[in-house]
């Protein structure tokens, strides 16, 4: 379903995502942090690829984008040809070569909650050692929903935030940064969290899980 509805908003979702929002170029370069030059990133539910892949690209990255809507993928591959797109069901891709870093952004929550654990199992194996995964996902304790956006119904799930970082924890990923992008409100906003986090690091950061204290970032 959010196939088809993806790719009919497909223009007027690219028109609307040309700059960052809010925090996420400074997510992003905190995954880029440890990221070795050169080195590839595999974005799942990549969109349109802006503003995201443009800036992981014009860094020297690789990147490869896979995203199940073809309408989405369209627009991405007519600006940016060289970069391989592919079209595929996240929950089913399985990437071919270890990646440094993997974007989940504002996709993971579009999966029923049981895919997430295997999804992100796979990530963890897909990491070279201490590699980096930044995503989303939602912010509160719900049941799974729909909501609109650009007139078409989108399926949302997730699992409460302290479950994700359960789960993150389980996978051997450390948490850099666990905090709100959107808070709940009790009412169409069910919130939702942005991650970034690393595979088998010796870091240690401060983590502090979102709810009644503000959270914060490593
Ligand atoms: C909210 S958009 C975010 C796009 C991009 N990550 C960004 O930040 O601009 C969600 C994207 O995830 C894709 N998506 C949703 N469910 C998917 C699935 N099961 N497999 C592959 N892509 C999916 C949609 O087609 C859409 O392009």
């Amino acid at each position: 379903m959010n196939r088809a509805a993806y790719d009919a908003i497909a223009a007027r979702w690219d028109a609307s995502r040309r700059i960052f929002a809010g925090d996420e170029r400074r997510y992003l370069d905190t995954m880029l942090a440890a990221t070795p030059a050169g080195s590839t990133i595999l974005d799942l539910g990549c969109g349109t690829g802006r503003p995201l892949a443009d800036y992981v690209i014009e860094r020297g990255y690789g990147y490869i984008g896979v995203d199940q809507s073809a309408g989405m993928l369209a627009i991405a591959r007519a600006r940016l040809p060289d970069v391989p797109w592919i079209l595929a069901p996240i929950e089913t891709f399985v990437a071919e070569q270890p990646v440094a870093g993997i974007i989940c952004w504002d996709a993971l929550f579009h999966l029923e909650r049981e895919l997430h654990e295997p999804l992100l199992r796979r990530c963890a194996e897909w990491l070279l050692p201490h590699g980096r995964i930044m995503l989303t996902s939602g912010g509160s304790a719900q049941a799974p929903f729909h909501d609109t956006m650009f007139d078409a119904s989108f399926f949302y799930d997730s699992w409460p935030p302290e479950r994700l970082r359960s789960l993150l924890l389980e996978l051997g990923f450390e948490p850099l940064v666990f905090e709100w992008t959107h808070q709940p409100d009790g009412g169409r906003e069910r919130g939702r969290v942005a991650v970034v986090a690393s595979i088998g690091s010796k870091q240690r950061r401060v983590l502090i899980m979102p709810g009644a204290t503000p959270p914060v970032h490593g």
